[in-house]
């Protein structure tokens, strides 16, 4: 067993044993797999949605340290990635016979984003898994979710996003929207496991190779390109990012050492910026842009922002005010404490354009997220005319 491995089940075992004297229903399953997990033997761990973005990554790392996996997906996304796993065919809006039957250390639940799924899942395994591993999200906080106010520039009363920050609420019933749907995913599946068995990660952004939106990945793709660039904003706004290979290391981490609680997934924030993520991407690429920074309210009145990825808008950015105040300075400490690490921004931002080059030439032609070379022209246009305008006001 590696030291890195022994020193996090040391760190666990005093709160894996009050887990045993104090929940007796779990006894003999936990006694099992700290058992294995101190003699370092493989660990059986079951994917509800594998072969993602993320999911893979965690596949991987998982596999590399030695331990089983099996995959429970409907087996239309990437349906090849793991040939030599066993997967498991099934949905999780009620399709769940395949999982009957099992029997896992842990499962990783990267697909949950429906209540009834993951009420459903949770009810189905908790006998038979000793941990429950959801994927969440920093949206499951109320200063994420958007709600607050129509504005992108506009002060609003918001803290940074802090463990104990509020959580966001459904507004609309009748519209369920993606945040306040994790907040009641998250709690579902701990009502079931109860919160000993429960680790709940809240992730940012994720970006990486692999990544299907497109959103981090529009950066360096863009100043590949080179020439004069729209920048957002301005070069000293807070970014933060996870890289999905960072996330994939730390869940290996809570499987092998039993780490429950609830984690914000992110790069440290307060040292990092828009403008050290530009000048990374020129650095990775080696082309030199000419960066025209455009202010907020240029931004607003051409509809550029949405936090949806989506084509035209500038993905993987807000301004620190107005509905993304908080969206870039998100507290990660409890989950750096429990041993999380993040690599440097660069060396995602160099991977995931390595990643990029890789792909078909029809799926680059098709970027999920960013502003066509077009569309971006005609901004550019637009800027400089109104530029040239207040220019001349201000000497008439
Ligand atoms: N990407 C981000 O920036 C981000 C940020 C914060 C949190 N998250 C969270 O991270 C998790 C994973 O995200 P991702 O981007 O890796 O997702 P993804 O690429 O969309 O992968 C989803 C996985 O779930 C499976 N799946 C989807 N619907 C299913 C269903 N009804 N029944 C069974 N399996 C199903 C898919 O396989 P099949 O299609 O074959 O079923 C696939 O393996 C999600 O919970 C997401 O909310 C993502």
């Amino acid at each position: 067993m590696d030291k890195k491995r022994r020193r996090i089940i040391q760190a666990s075992l005093a709160g894996s044993a009050a887990l045993l004297t104090g929940c007796g229903k779990v006894q003999t399953e936990s006694e099992d797999v700290i058992t294995r997990q101190v003699n370092g033997d493989p660990l059986h761990i079951l994917m509800l949605g594998g072969t993602g973005f993320i999911g893979p990554h965690m596949v991987r790392e998982l596999l590399r340290r030695g331990h089983e996996v099996t995959l429970f997906n409907r087996g239309r996304t990437n349906r090849n990635i793991f040939p030599d796993l066993e997967l498991l065919v099934g949905d999780r809006d009620g399709k769940l016979d395949a999982l009957k039957g099992g029997s896992w250390d842990a499962v990783i639940d990267n697909s949950g984003y429906v209540p009834r799924h993951v009420a459903d899942s949770a009810k189905l395994l908790s006998p038979v898994v000793s941990q429950y591993i959801f994927t969440s999200s920093v949206a499951a906080y109320a200063a994420m979710s958007g709600n607050q106010t129509a504005s992108l520039y506009h002060d609003v009363d918001m803290p940074n996003t802090e463990y104990d920050s509020p959580l966001t609420k459904m507004l609309d019933q009748t519209a369920p929207t993606y945040g306040p749907l994790k907040v009641l995913c998250e709690r579902e599946a701990t009502q079931v496991m109860g919160e000993d068995r429960m680790t709940i990660l809240r992730p940012v952004y994720i970006a990486g190779p692999g990544d299907r939106s497109d959103r981090l990945t529009y950066w360096p793709v863009r100043v590949a390109r080179g020439g004069e660039m729209l920048a957002p904003g301005k070069p000293d706004y807070p970014m933060q990012t996870v890289d999905a290979r960072d996330i994939a290391t730390f869940v290996a981490d809570c499987v092998e050492g039993r780490i429950m609680g609830i984690y914000n997934m992110t790069t440290p924030p307060g040292v990092y910026t828009m403008g050290q993520l530009l000048a990374d991407c020129q650095a990775v690429s080696g082309t030199e842009v000419d960066l025209t920074w455009v202010d907020l309210p240029f931004i607003e009145e051409n509809g550029l922002y949405t936090n949806e990825s989506s084509n035209n808008n500038l993905p993987h950015w807000g301004p620190p005010s107005g509905d993304t105040r908080s969206d870039f300075i998100v507290n990660g400490d409890r989950a750096f404490n429990a041993g999380m690490r993040t690599r440097p921004i660069r060396e995602t931002l160099r991977d995931t354009l390595a990643w990029w080059k890789t792909l078909p030439e029809d799926r680059r032609k098709n970027m999920r997220a960013g502003l066509s070379a077009e569309r971006e022209a005609e901004l550019l246009v637009a800027w400089h005319k109104l530029h040239d305008q207040r220019q001349t006001k201000l000497i008439s």
